[in-house]
């Protein structure tokens, strides 16, 4: 037996639920398919907040300045200002909804991070921002009759007629068995893909799932060489590697290296509150001029009293782990974060492939080109969540949803239970990944990846195996074509921007890397061959 709705959501982080809430807004029914727990997803752990134009001293050109600069000449300036314009729409409705920001005397409070000219982070509960954005969403999905929230469903591929994407193979959780489920229209919204990395701050259910699935079912793929690292993850021996906020040194800590020293002003004169990719790549630096595997973050000049109402998750958490933020130097060094690319979208979430949507962190809309600006990514999956439920509405309530079961035409295939290897197959990845296709890049180290995970790929592996080993090549690939740094990518051989690189890449299935002006392919996009090194 098969299920029927009208519309599919993937995930349930605040892209997913964003998207439910705008699709059930048209009476349909829609199905939420989720991994883990409804709060299980990199938003409920995001901690320094939401980018958004609210104060009196901020304008929307400002906040569009900023990102286009974070993004290092590869960010689509419509979706920019689609994301800070709707930005603030979208928020004083969650505000509406029950969403509590922290306040000052009825005020909201405004935070400073890296890059951003004005203080124009809204957080909640000092450093619970995700939990308290998942928390009013969920509630308010809840309100909506027609939504239905289906937990610890894992998705590892979609259904393809006739060239349009129609539905989802799921395992069921009941039934513990593959299952099909059929609409007219999918939502991806599955976030990101900090798993690929031996060291991440992401939660274990950001393995980048909805990107394979999006690749093999023939849906393009942009820029995803570019990976943003986070500068300070913590450096504990067997314990997580739990985020310190970049909100921390926004309030004023500071990095010292092993000897106590301040460094930072060596490598930008923006100090500790330089882009995060130049932080990143300071503190690794850093590390190998005194051989050390971590600097430490310094917030002892804070004070407690301040530390405990600001950061109370992150001091509770180190607390735990036997440091106390107000008094000693926590060990850091950077992790695999977020990533830029993901399922190419046109500004409505609409993908290449007919039939499929993509919002959140698992998409490309261009917002943040190379290089993501802090905070702007919960920003991104509320706007672009919203816009492609409403563009699934529009698009598709007309369409029939199919009634029998046909041939799936796409390349993804059935589903593969595999040899029972993924854990030794992931940790293979996951390690080439972080020595090979992490932080610092060269042509040597990515093509030995990619013969390594060609090697992987061409073994008996399970559906979610073949989808983890083909993201990361899709990385390496993407990051072997680039022959420059810009953002979030840094090759040690080409250690300068070119500006004939001034272009994003597009992967599909069966095609190598080529290249395009712009990810939006709906309006005068035009591929161009490769450029000459
Ligand atoms: P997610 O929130 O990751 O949700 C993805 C959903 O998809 C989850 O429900 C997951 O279970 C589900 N899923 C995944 N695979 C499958 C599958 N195969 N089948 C079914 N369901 C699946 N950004 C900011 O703007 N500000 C911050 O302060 C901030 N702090 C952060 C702190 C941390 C520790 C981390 C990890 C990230 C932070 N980020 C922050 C980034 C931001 O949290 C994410 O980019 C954003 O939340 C992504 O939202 P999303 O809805 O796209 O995906
Ligand atoms: C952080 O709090 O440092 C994470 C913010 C982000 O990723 O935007």
């Amino acid at each position: 037996m098969f299920l029927k709705t009208d519309f599919i959501v993937i995930g349930s982080g605040i892209a997913g639920l964003r998207a439910s809430i705008s699709l059930a807004g048209s009476g349909a029914r829609v199905t939420v398919l989720t991994k883990d727990k409804a709060s299980e997803s990199n938003t409920e752990y995001a901690q320094g907040g939401v980018a958004v134009v609210l104060s009196e001293d901020d304008d929307a050109d400002l906040h569009e300045d900023d990102t286009l600069v974070a993004g290092a000449g590869l960010c689509d300036e419509k979706a920019v200002e689609t994301l800070v314009a709707e930005g603030t729409k979208y928020i004083k409705e969650l505000i509406e909804w029950g969403t509590e920001f922290d306040r000052d005397g009825g005020k909201l409070v405004f935070a400073q991070e890296a890059a951003h000219s004005r203080r124009r982070i809204l957080h909640a509960h000092g450093d619970s921002t995700g939990a308290e954005l998942v928390r009013s969403l969920i509630a308010r999905a809840g309100r909506e009759k027609t939504i239905n929230l289906l937990p610890f469903a894992n998705t590892e591929s979609l259904i393809v007629q006739d060239g349009r994407c129609v539905g989802v193979r799921f395992l069921d959780p009941i039934l513990r068995a593959p299952r099909e489920i059929y609409g007219k229209a999918v939502v991806m919204c599955t976030g990101g893909a900090g798993q690929l990395y031996q060291h991440t701050t992401n939660p274990p259910v950001a393995t980048g799932d909805g990107m394979a699935m999006a690749y093999f079912a023939g849906a393009e793929m942009a820029d995803m060489e570019f990976i943003q690292f986070h500068p300070t993850a913590l450096a504990l021996e067997g314990a997580p590697r739990f985020l310190l906020s970049e909100a921390m040194r926004g309030e004023g800590g500071v990095l010292r290296n092993i000897n106590g020293e301040r460094f930072m002003d060596r490598y930008d004169e923006r100090v500790e509150l330089a882009p995060r990719d130049i932080v990143s790549r300071s503190i690794v630096a850093e590390m190998r001029r005194t051989g050390s595997r971590y600097v430490f973050l310094d917030m002892t000049a804070l004070g407690e009293a301040f530390l405990l109402e600001r950061f109370p998750k992150i001091h509770e958490t180190c607390r735990h782990l036997g440091l106390d933020i107000a008094k000693d130097q926590l060990p850091v060094s950077p992790a695999s974060h977020y990533i830029m690319g993901g399922v190419r979208t046109d500004l409505w979430g609409r993908s290449t492939l007919p039939g499929l949507y993509a919002a959140g962190e698992v998409a490309c809309t261009g917002v943040h080109g190379a290089n993501r600006l802090a905070s702007n990514s919960l920003l991104e999956g509320l706007v672009f969540g919203a816009r492609a439920g409403e563009a699934a509405v529009n698009d598709n309530s007309e369409l029939q949803i199919p009634n029998s079961r046909t041939k799936d035409d796409s390349q993804s295939g059935m589903w593969n239970p595999g040899s029972g290897i993924a854990t030794a197959v992931r940790k293979r990845v996951k390690r080439v990944m972080w020595e090979r296709v992490g932080i610092l890049r060269d042509r040597d180290s990515l093509q030995r990846a990619i013969e390594e995970f060609e090697q992987i790929a061409a073994s008996n592996l399970s559906t979610s195996s073949r989808n983890f080993v083909t993201l990361a090549n899709l990385v390496a690939k993407a990051a072997l074509w680039r022959e420059e740094s810009r953002g979030g990518h840094y090759r040690t051989d080409f250690p300068e921007q070119r500006e004939e690189f001034r272009l994003h890449s597009v992967q599909a299935i069966c095609e190598g890397v080529r290249s395009a002006h712009r990810i939006d392919f709906d309006d005068h996009n035009v591929s161009v061959a490769k450029p000459q090194s």
